[in-house]
């Protein structure tokens, strides 16, 4: 279903943001809540990518909209929104990232991509499942340089791949809706380019499966006027939001943040649910 694109220019949101004083933040991965105490949530202006005049891009700003039907998305909707667990891997999703991997290779001209293991799917708080993951509660980036280097390792064990020598690393994330629109809580990015290192608060996730028992570590971010942030509103199941997670040519110089946030344009929004997948390109 096509929706109509929102004319308004931009809509504000108190954005989460981690107090200022804050240095370090340590966090239960099943849990994912932290207290209020440790934000300062302070009204921003969001603008509405759909109607820019220079649309933003995975080249300048870090993010780009993208046409991208997926047969899986159609067809497989509720194998791809079942619980798999955190660590496992469906024959959905198996389909879905061989849909992707081609468009991330177009988009990065990268030489090899391959998927991480390490989706999510994620429903709005309105439908109430507790099983499952909410959307991000606050302005993060999910990797620096020390947990790239990680996952890229992680990666090419569970892929069985052995890399050529490559120059250049990116980690893309691609974020698809699998609801109808107009979604509740879109996703805000803000500008790579705007985000400084003296902004970025490190948060440790711990996370304990039966076979696991690590620690990730990703960050949150300390407000900014500088920041510029955009959503896409209304997106739909043929659209996807591809965003740089990391690029070892940048490093940590460069953070893609990002957000959920409520859009109240709506008098009934659809409960959202997103599936989200990442992926490592690989350059000469
Ligand atoms: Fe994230």
């Amino acid at each position: 279903m096509e929706a109509p694109t929102q004319a308004q220019s931009h809509l504000t949101a108190k954005l989460p943001y981690l107090r200022s004083d804050l240095d370090l933040l340590h966090v239960e991965f099943t849990a994912r809540i932290l207290g209020d105490e440790v934000f300062e949530r302070l009204e921003t202006s969001i603008r509405n990518g759909r109607i820019a005049d220079v649309p933003p891009s995975l080249e300048r700003e870090g993010f780009q909209l993208v046409v991208h039907p997926s047969a899986t998305v159609r067809d497989r909707t509720e194998e791809l929104k079942a619980p798999g667990g955190l660590l496992t891997q469906s024959d959905a999703l198996r389909a879905y990232w061989a849909e992707t991997i081609p468009l991330i290779a177009r988009l990065s001209g990268a030489r090899d991509v391959l998927p991480l293991h390490a989706s999510t799917v994620r429903f709005s708080p309105a439908l109430k499942n507790d099983k499952a993951m909410t959307p991000a509660g606050w302005p993060h980036v999910d990797y620096d340089t020390p947990e790239s280097e990680v996952q890229l390792k992680e990666t090419l064990e569970l892929n069985q791949f052995d890399p050529a020598p490559y120059s250049r690393y990116v980690m893309y994330q691609c974020w698809h809706v699998l609801s109808e629109p107009p979604q509740d809580i879109p996703l805000a990015m803000c500008d790579g380019r705007t985000v400084s290192v003296d902004d970025i608060v490190p948060i440790e996730y711990h996370m304990k499966t039966p076979e696991r028992d690590v620690t990730y570590q990703s960050s949150g971010a300390r407000f900014s006027d500088r920041h510029c942030w955009w959503y896409f509103p209304d997106m739909t199941r043929e659209e996807l939001l591809v965003f740089i997670g990391f690029d070892s040519a940048l490093g940590d110089s460069f953070k893609t943040l990002h957000v959920g946030i409520r859009d109240e344009s709506h008098e009934r929004p659809v409960p959202r649910i997103s599936l989200e997948t990442r992926y490592f390109a690989l350059f000469d």
